[in-house]
């Protein structure tokens, strides 16, 4: 029975109603950035949230006004541009539609709304976005590269260096850095910025990032200096393996631009040029997958000062490049997040030293240490520790991952690396002098700087871990591109990995602006349509484009469709549909009678298969049947973006292509009888989630693929391409059972035998450790690869159940629809949508069922209660009818269905 529908929690929603009973606006952002600087986009776009206390709470109006400096907005006096205002309850990426913007120009702008009730909310406080500069005109800068003669085995890092003078009183700097290679720049001695990596990695022959930075604060009135450090970098160092160097270039150069404004209404603009001088430093040697060499007694001591005397060094040399293929950084550069203190010091059978930081990261050590001069110390990094307990590098294959520290002696010296990132959990300690103490070395995780935007928990601490693992998957491999791995001489762009997970992980994380970056590269990677296996491509295979493999090259169309669904923003479909048509009309041109069956694909990458298989439990799956499934997935989002955007010649055209791409399956792969011809979990997944098959063969598929679970004893045998659709099919054909099984299921291969052999990230294989502790093939055995992660994804969106419409993408109208099953008896997601926070979690406990849900303001859902016990339902009908607050819409299977809007929703009942 039912006791009671709306527990404390609404009533007290009710009391803060009076206090908080207007609606306002938080979270103002241009380009889904904060106050950003650099915005290269000629109209951007604002948006912002909605806070209420109150329920049911939608905005009906808005206004924005924008000037050029605080003063005018505040007196409303001068202002630049106002929406006025405007009946709408769009919150999210309103157009800037006033007069053109300038290059590097300030704006500052608020905004007010009005809700449902009339009642218009607080002006926001003043915020702000920069411009970047806007044409190859504005850069006033020239590329600088070194002068002096380079040791071209070692290539240290070059240093530098330019003074200048303010005579007047600064009112505000901003400085336009960027490098080809890798920089560190630093005004009088301090930092600029904390962003790592920088630039970030783009094919640089084509787009090239660079970075703003307020530095008003850094100068002062009188002399100052500049200094840039430079890196290999992607640019220029191994990269693609180990024996591919000088991909983009040979010679690594900074591009500087410094406009300082004086309070008199002046300004000087001071660039990189032939003025600049040059030399070496500390830093010996860096590279991406080795490491880097500094040496303490090669320190220039203020040489990025003013005061420094720079008569012997270098000069520079101008390099002719471009400015046309700068772009400003649209994506959360790379930051410092979290840090690590050793948990175990280890002595290990081998004699060696090791460290255990306790987590698989990616980032550094920063190392403390007191000893003389010449000293050197190495610190290797390994992600395991072999069965006997020694230290593990072989599945780095040629990357060295190491950093050697050479001391300058006479006191406490500080040690971290600039031009390099390492994959580990474990450090080898070699040359300390004495014995190191574990409070003297820190782990610093480095990642693109996302916001973490949702956790999912629930009653199995396994599956709790799992969510972890997945997150540092994420962390590590998010690196300005997505990485497929973070340690071995590869770490690079996967478009297959990085589609599988695309969805997972615009759950964990805002990776909008992330993937908006990353989708451009991919289109500018293309070749006739066709896309490479690796964005940005450095893979050099022969004459023809390394790319066209099924389920990699998709990720063009894949990723658009996953963040328009996540974020509600078409821009990203408009900005790629031209990509997304080239991928699938260069298959259509490939394709004979309508099938995909030529070229090379990596099929269902790393599927079950084991050793000596006398039995044929191999999951083979035929590579032209996925591809033909892929090729239908495709030509559907290009589908769905056309009706989006409104083509509709285009939805016409697709959708006649659509319709013989399934008719041409069904004849090259299906039987008379519904069987697929490979009888595998992936072809069943595959052609199940795609719609390949007629609705009439759709159940008996499904059982087919129920039969074929349960012949593993409830194990998955799905690589890359089946895995992330595998719960979702057997939840859409009623098969929750199934799904959590395998879920649940701890042994091999499944996502939890991992987890129980001391996981903490996702491994590249099921069985990357076997279970008597010995390791998969060497060559290809990586700890920390996301690609698996992808359950993620129907844990928040089934388990949990929170989902968008369609129809109102980015969780402007939402379904919560949990999926109560297997052993758990609780489980909880939390999402940051762009809306706001949305809450779904559900708990069983002798019988009944506590279900709590949190809609954020400007929204609404239609939730499924898990309960259609008809006892039940009269009662909550007549409760929730009566509230006045909700709509029942009626039971649909084991739910009750009820329209509900913002604020919280709570149900106590029987089950
Ligand atoms: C990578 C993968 C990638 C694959 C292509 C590997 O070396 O690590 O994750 O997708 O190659 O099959």
């Amino acid at each position: 029975m039912i006791r009671k529908f709306f527990s404390i929690a609404v009533a007290f929603t009710f009391v803060t109603t009076l206090v908080f009973s207007q609606v306002k606006v938080v979270d103002p952002k241009v380009e889904n950035a904060n106050n950003p600087l650099g915005v290269d986009v000629a109209k951007p776009r604002f948006s912002w949230r909605l806070e209420s206390g109150k329920r049911n709470t939608m905005q009906t109006a808005y206004e924005v006004k924008v000037a050029k400096d605080v003063a005018s907005l505040a007196s409303d006096k001068k202002l630049f541009w106002t929406s006025g205002k405007v009946n709408s309850d769009q919150s999210l990426y309103i157009d800037y539609t006033g007069p053109a913007l300038e290059s590097g120009q300030k704006y500052f702008w608020q905004v007010r709304v009005w809700d449902n009730t009339g009642k218009a909310s607080p002006w926001t406080g003043a915020s702000m976005w920069q411009m970047g500069l806007l044409k190859p005109a504005d850069w006033k800068a020239k590329w600088i590269t070194p002068s002096y003669e380079e040791d071209s085995v070692m290539r240290p890092s070059p240093y530098l260096r330019k003074t200048f003078q303010t005579t007047k009183k600064v009112q505000s700097a901003t400085a336009y850095v960027s490098a080809l290679g890798l920089y560190e720049a630093f005004i009088n001695g301090k930092r600029v910025g904390d962003a790592y990596l920088t630039p970030g990695w783009t094919n640089y022959a084509k787009r090239v990032q660079y970075q703003q930075y307020d530095v008003t604060n850094l100068l002062t009135q009188g002399n100052n200096a500049i200094g840039a450090a430079l890196g290999s970098g992607w640019y220029r160092g191994y990269i693609a393996f180990s024996n591919q160097k000088n991909f983009y270039g040979k010679d690594v150069a900074l591009l500087f631009q410094l406009q300082v404004n004086y309070d008199d209404g002046s300004s000087d603009l001071i660039v990189s040029d032939e003025t600049w001088k040059s030399s070496t430093g500390e830093i010996l040697a860096s590279e991406i997958y080795h490491g880097e060499t500094i040496d303490h007694q090669k320190t220039k001591g203020g040489w990025n000062t003013a005061g420094f005397d720079d008569s012997g060094w270098s000069g520079v040399r101008v390099k002719s490049e471009g400015y046309d293929k700068l772009v400003a950084t649209y994506n959360e550069p790379i930051r410092k997040h979290e840090t690590f203190k050793p948990i175990k010091v280890i002595k290990t059978p081998a004699g060696e030293l090791v460290m255990d930081f306790g987590q698989n990261l990616v980032g550094w050590v920063q190392m403390k240490i007191t000893g003389k001069a010449g000293d050197k110390v190495t610190l290797y990094h390994a992600e395991v520790l072999d069965k006997k307990g020694n230290f593990y590098t072989e599945n780095l294959r040629p990357a060295k991952q190491q950093n050697i520290y050479i001391l300058k002696g006479g006191g406490e010296e500080t040690f971290e690396p600039h031009f390099t990132f390492q994959g580990f959990r474990y450090i080898k300690i070699e040359g300390y002098p004495g014995e190191p103490k574990a409070e003297n070395f820190t782990a610093i995780a480095l990642y693109s700087d996302m916001k973490l935007t949702g956790n999912f928990t629930c009653s199995n601490p396994l599956i709790n871990q799992l969510q972890k693992n997945i997150q540092w998957g994420q962390r590590g491999n998010f690196l300005d591109v997505p990485t497929d791995c973070p340690q071995r001489d590869e770490r690079l762009g996967w478009t297959g990995d990085a589609q599988a997970f695309a969805r997972t992980a615009s759950y964990n994380f805002d990776v909008k602006n992330f993937f908006s970056k990353w989708l451009k590269d991919v289109a500018n990677e293309q070749v006739d349509g066709n896309v490479p296996f690796v964005v940005p491509n450095v893979l050099r295979w022969g004459p023809n484009l390394a790319g066209g493999s099924a389920g990699w090259a998709d990720a063009a169309t894949i990723i658009p469709w996953n963040m328009y669904l996540a974020y509600g923003d078409k821009r990203v479909l408009e900005d790629q549909y031209e990509s997304m048509k080239g991928w699938v009309g260069w298959i259509e041109r490939t394709s004979k009678n309508d099938l995909w069956n030529t070229g090379f694909h990596f099929g269902d990458w790393l599927f079950y298969r084991p050793f000596d298989d006398n039995d044929g439990r191999s999951a083979v799956t035929d590579k032209y049947l996925i591809a033909q499934c892929f090729w239908a997935h495709s030509t559907q989002l290009v589908i769905n973006a056309a009706k989006v955007l409104g083509k509709n010649d285009d939805v016409q055209k697709y959708s006649a292509m659509l319709q013989r791409i399934k008719d041409a399956f069904n004849k090259e792969y299906v039987t008379s009888t519904g069987r697929l011809v490979s009888s595998t979990q992936t072809a069943y997944v595959l052609a199940l989630n795609f719609d390949m098959l007629p609705e009439a063969q759709r159940k008996q598929a499904a059982d087919r693929l129920v039969e074929n679970v349960k012949s593993y004893g409830n194990h998955l045998s799905t690589g890359f391409l089946g895995t992330p659709y595998l719960c979702h099919v057997l939840s859409r054909f009623g098969h929750d059972d199934v799904a959590f099984a395998l879920l649940e299921q701890e042994t091999y291969p499944s996502w939890l035998y991992p987890v129980k052999m001391g996981a903490t990230t996702i491994w590249e294989r099921w069985d990357g450790i076997k279970p008597d502790s010995t390791f998969q093939t060497p060559g290809m055995n990586s700890f920390n690869h996301y690609a698996y992660g992808a359950i993620g994804d129907w844990m928040y969106r089934v388990v949990a159940g929170i989902d968008t419409e369609e129809s109102a993408p980015g969780y402007k109208s939402m379904v919560i629809r949990p999926h109560i099953g297997g052993k758990l008896t609780h489980a909880a997601a939390e999402y940051e949508t762009k809306y706001g926070v949305v809450r779904s979690a559900w708990k069983i406990a002798d019988g009944k069922l506590t279900f709590d849900v949190e809609i954020p303001a400007n929204t609404k859902a239609v939730v499924y209660v898990p309960t259609s016990k008809q006892s039940s339902l009269r009662e909550s009908q007549k409760e929730l009818n009566a509230s006045k607050d909700f709509k029942v819409r009626g039971v649909e299977g084991n739910y009750t269905v009820v329209e509900v809007g913002s604020g919280r929703f709570q149900f106590a009942g029987d089950l």
